[in-house]
């Protein structure tokens, strides 16, 4: 099983999802490390609480952001972590950092890439009054919520949604979409070329499976 680490910089209610589907036996990643920004990130002592094994790299103590990065991928290489999944991790990687994990490293981001990049996309997509949104889990790459699309999730917006009422049914679909997305990877079951990725899946409802 693949040894994954999840980074995570608060609530982690995606990493909560992403732990209990690496129960299952035939899964094919193990979660084998979750990992901090924040030393009081409530998803953190969660996962403590489960068992898992834990770190906090506080960010705040490096210099810069490669000082901040070297101190992750030590911790990493300690723990011999072969595949890593950023769920609410909110610090930007430098280069440096995602070409070490180019192939090996996905996002959940929430709206339906290439829309809505950076923060606040409820708010946004209300704005604009789009009917459709959703969630959509990708490989990383340097620039920031851009790289191959492994899956996405729609959500149909209703006239009467705040951004908490939207962010909430969206964070279901994360939460049902991002241990798809890890497992079709995992098991190698999808190829990427270029931009895309091969064998994943579109989804236009609510019916998405593996
Ligand atoms: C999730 O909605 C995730 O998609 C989003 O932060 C939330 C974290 O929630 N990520 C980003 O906005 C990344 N730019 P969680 O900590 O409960 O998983």
């Amino acid at each position: 099983r693949l040894r994954t680490a999840i980074l995570i910089s608060g609530r982690g209610s995606n990493m909560d999802a992403l732990i209990a589907a690496a129960r299952a036996p035939d899964y094919p990643a193990e979660v084998a490390l979750v990992l901090s920004n924040r030393p009081d990130a409530p998803g953190l002592s969660r996962a403590k609480a489960m068992g898992m094994a834990t770190a906090a790299v506080d960010h705040k103590i490096y210099a810069g952001r490669e000082e901040f990065e070297r101190s992750l991928q030590l911790l990493l290489e300690a723990h011999r972590i072969e595949f890593l999944c950023l769920a609410g991790f909110m610090r930007m990687l430098t280069p440096w950092f995602v070409s070490r994990w180019s192939g090996r490293m996905l996002n959940i981001h929430p709206s339906l890439l290439p829309a809505y990049r950076g923060l606040d996309t409820h708010e946004r997509a209300l704005k604009d009054g789009v009917k459709i949104h959703g969630c959509t889990a990708h490989f990383v790459v340097p620039q920031l919520d851009e790289g191959p699309i492994v899956a996405q999730a729609a959500v149909r917006v209703a006239d009467d949604d705040t951004p908490e009422s939207l962010a909430a049914r969206v964070l279901q679909e994360e939460h049902r979409i991002y241990p798809l997305a890890l497992r079709l990877v995992a098991s190698g079951r999808v190829r990427v070329e270029g931009n895309r990725v091969l064998g994943a899946l579109r989804d236009a409802g609510q019916g998405m499976r593996a």
